[in-house]
């Protein structure tokens, strides 16, 4: 897939570097459950993403998305499909925060979904206060549907208890907008 500025592909061994730069970076991932990742742990990921699309069936997409101007990998997407459903995820770079490539790279991804993969429905989910994805989900015109108090996790081993926001979008003519 290719947006104004973006290349969104399929994850590869060579951006292991470029990976490492925000998935092993503790500000980046104090949101999310399983990163920050040590090396060894993009290593085993960038591997399992790679196996994840050579199934004849793949029920797990992990996209990367890579600036055109420069080749740099600046973010990732996974998108987890579950039947006719999919929940969809993101991380990336801080370097590049609030220029917009992630909401543009999610619409992409977002549409990729529901033109050619027969999803109908896509959920994200973040927490309360991670209020940058909070946008990208607005921006791309997910609608708020839940918000799970006290929600319950494991983050590295530890039980974390966190307020989280469940978005999605459905498959209609209207979200098909860019
Ligand atoms: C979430 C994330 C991917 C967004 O990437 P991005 O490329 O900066 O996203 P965009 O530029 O498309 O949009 C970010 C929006 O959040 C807004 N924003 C960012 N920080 C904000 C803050 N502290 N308060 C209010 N708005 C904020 C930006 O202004 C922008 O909105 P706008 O276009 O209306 O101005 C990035 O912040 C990230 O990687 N965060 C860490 C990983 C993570 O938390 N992933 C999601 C787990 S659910």
């Amino acid at each position: 897939m290719t947006t104004d500025r973006l290349i969104i592909r399929y994850i590869e061994e060579t951006d292991y570097d470029d990976i490492c730069e925000y998935g092993c970076d503790e500000e980046t991932g104090q949101y999310m459950l399983h990163w920050p990742k040590t090396g060894d742990q993009v290593r085993d990921f960038i591997k399992c993403g790679m196996e994840a699309v050579q199934k004849d069936t793949i029920t797990w997409h992990e996209f990367v998305i890579e600036l055109k101007a420069s080749g740099k990998v600046i973010g990732n997407i996974s998108l987890m499909l579950n039947g006719p459903a999919a929940e969809i995820g993101w991380i990336s770079n801080r370097q590049y925060w609030n220029n917009g490539y992630m909401t543009e790279a999610v619409k992409s991804v977002i549409n990729h979904a529901f033109r050619n993969l027969g999803i109908q429905r896509i959920f994200a989910t973040c927490a309360l206060k991670n209020v940058a994805s909070r946008r990208v989900m607005e921006k791309c015109n997910m609608k708020r549907i839940r918000e799970e108090r006290s929600f319950k996790a494991v983050r590295h081993g530890v039980e974390v208890v966190f307020d989280r926001l469940i978005y999605s979008i459905e498959n209609n003519i209207n979200n098909m907008g860019g």
